[in-house]
């Protein structure tokens, strides 16, 4: 038997951004959902980006009016951050930026595979008791998730001031091997070529965080 896919409808007419109130709906278990349709987001067919926790949308703003022949989704679960990040994302003289209130984890699974360009995930909440662990977002399997929905030669940026978590991240990679560090080490203790966000100016030291950036390489099986 065929399973019908349910269409999340993501209203974009006259605004940037959804809310939860509208997503939340629509929402139903044991459903599939058919994957996102960017054509029908962003009107055009440029790469586009993702970050997920955009905090107050410094960083995705910065790269959007930088990029305006790309586009770039950014993720956000705190309604009052998200709303800065909106105030921040309409002042733009570009149209290649929409943000959604929820949790990026769930909309990744609905990207069509090998579409995004890039993934930014900046200073994740790192759940530095050990009894929350678990929560923490790049465990291998959403790795991997990240993974296949990169296109050949795509990106992911990763950075975390959390030591541990950081170096959880370097384990949860070793399963991954499309993903291949774009330095000569695994990781930079600090930033290089890269928006410095709010986050980061605030609470990380420089010389002690994981800088993870990691090319999508598809080596042919001969
Ligand atoms: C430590 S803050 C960093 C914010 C920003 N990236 C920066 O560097 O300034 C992490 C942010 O990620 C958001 N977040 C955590 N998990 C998320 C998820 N699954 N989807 C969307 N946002 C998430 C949190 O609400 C928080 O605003």
């Amino acid at each position: 038997m065929e399973t019908t896919l349910i269409r999340l409808k993501l209203d974009f007419t006259d605004k940037i951004y959804v809310f939860s109130d509208e997503i939340k709906p629509q929402i139903t278990p044991y459903v599939k959902y058919d994957k996102i349709d960017f054509k029908e987001i962003f009107g055009n067919e440029n790469p586009v980006n993702v970050e997920i926790g955009i905090g107050n949308g410094e960083f995705i703003a910065h790269y959007a009016a930088l990029n305006k022949n790309e586009n770039f989704i950014g993720f956000e679960v705190y309604k009052k951050v998200i709303r800065k990040a909106i105030k921040r994302c309409e002042k733009l003289d570009s149209k290649n930026v929409r943000l959604i209130h929820y949790d990026g984890a769930f909309f990744v699974n609905l990207f069509p595979d090998n579409s995004i360009n890039n993934f930014y995930i900046n200073f994740p909440d790192p759940w530095p008791k050990k009894k929350h662990n678990k929560r923490r977002l790049l465990k291998t399997e959403f790795l991997q998730l990240l993974s296949n929905k990169l296109a050949n030669d795509g990106h992911i940026f990763i950075a975390t001031d959390h030591n541990d978590y950081g170096e959880e991240i370097l384990e949860n990679l070793k399963p991954v091997p499309p993903l291949t560090s774009c330095f000569e080490k695994p990781y930079e203790t600090d930033l290089i070529d890269y928006y410095q966000t709010k986050y980061y100016r605030k609470f990380a030291i420089p010389g002690k965080i994981h800088f993870f950036k990691l090319k999508k390489v598809c080596r042919e099986v001969i």
